[in-house]
């Protein structure tokens, strides 16, 4: 378990044995595309840990870390994610899907845990009183919208953590979120981010398609 950012550290130099290849930053992102077959090699929970602490450290606007995880491993309940997602292959076959949500509601009941530990007792009291006052007025499904643009944010670090540390990934919105809900026990009022298919690829899936820089940017 990763404690503090020196522990983080030593976990990226590589001294918290895991054996699998680490790749950069920029090396996973250039590596990494969706992959929809994989090996029948199991994740094991400790490595599950690792992409789930390093996944939580994406940042979020008043770090309020809205996303929440629900891993999948057992085979039953992913044949029934399977269904409700379309019949989508990877969703049965995958080691791991991860069924990632954003809670803004469970956020919201526990303010106190996003609150910096090193402030004062008044400053924390005044930043839980400013959150209220921001999202009490909204109503939950405009609060669920606003998590959810927040917890796409883990999703792409989850994608980018899971190929750096040598696991491959499929990200799917393709599924009923009211079945998915239901198979999971989240609640009505989260909005699935996506269901993550994860493990050890068995084919490389298709090359990654992109628009040039030229394309998507303006310098000025
Ligand atoms: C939020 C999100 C939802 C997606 N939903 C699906 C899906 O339901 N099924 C699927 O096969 N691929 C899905 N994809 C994969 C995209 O089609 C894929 O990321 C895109 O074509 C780029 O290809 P690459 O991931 O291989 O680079 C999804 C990707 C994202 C980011």
């Amino acid at each position: 378990m990763i404690t503090n950012d020196i522990a983080a550290l030593a976990l990226l130099t590589g001294e918290h044995g895991v054996s699998t290849p680490r790749l950069s930053a920029a090396d996973a992102a250039l590596a990494r595309h969706s992959v929809r077959s994989y090996r029948d090699v199991a994740v094991t929970e400790e490595e599950i840990h690792t992409l789930l602490e390093l996944t939580g450290r994406a940042p979020s606007a008043f770090n309020l870390q809205p996303w929440r995880f629900v891993v999948v491993r057992d085979q039953n309940t992913k044949d029934q994610l399977r269904a409700a997602a379309y019949g989508q292959k990877q969703v049965g076959d995958a080691p791991v899907v991860v069924a990632m949500y954003a809670d803004m509601e469970d956020t919201m009941a526990h303010l106190d845990e996003v609150v910096h530990p090193d402030l004062p007792a008044d400053k924390k009291a005044g930043t839980i009183a400013m959150l209220k006052n921001t999202f009490g007025p909204m109503t939950p499904e405009a609060r669920g919208v606003w998590a959810n643009a927040q917890s796409n944010i883990a999703l792409g670090y989850l994608l980018l953590i899971a190929k750096s540390e040598g696991f491959d990934t499929s990200p799917m919105l393709g599924f009923q979120a009211d079945q998915v809900k239901e198979i999971l026990g989240i609640p009505a009022t989260a909005t699935i981010t996506a269901l993550v298919a994860l493990g050890r690829g068995a084919d490389d899936g298709f090359r990654s398609h992109r628009h040039s820089v030229e394309r998507i940017a303006t310098f000025r």
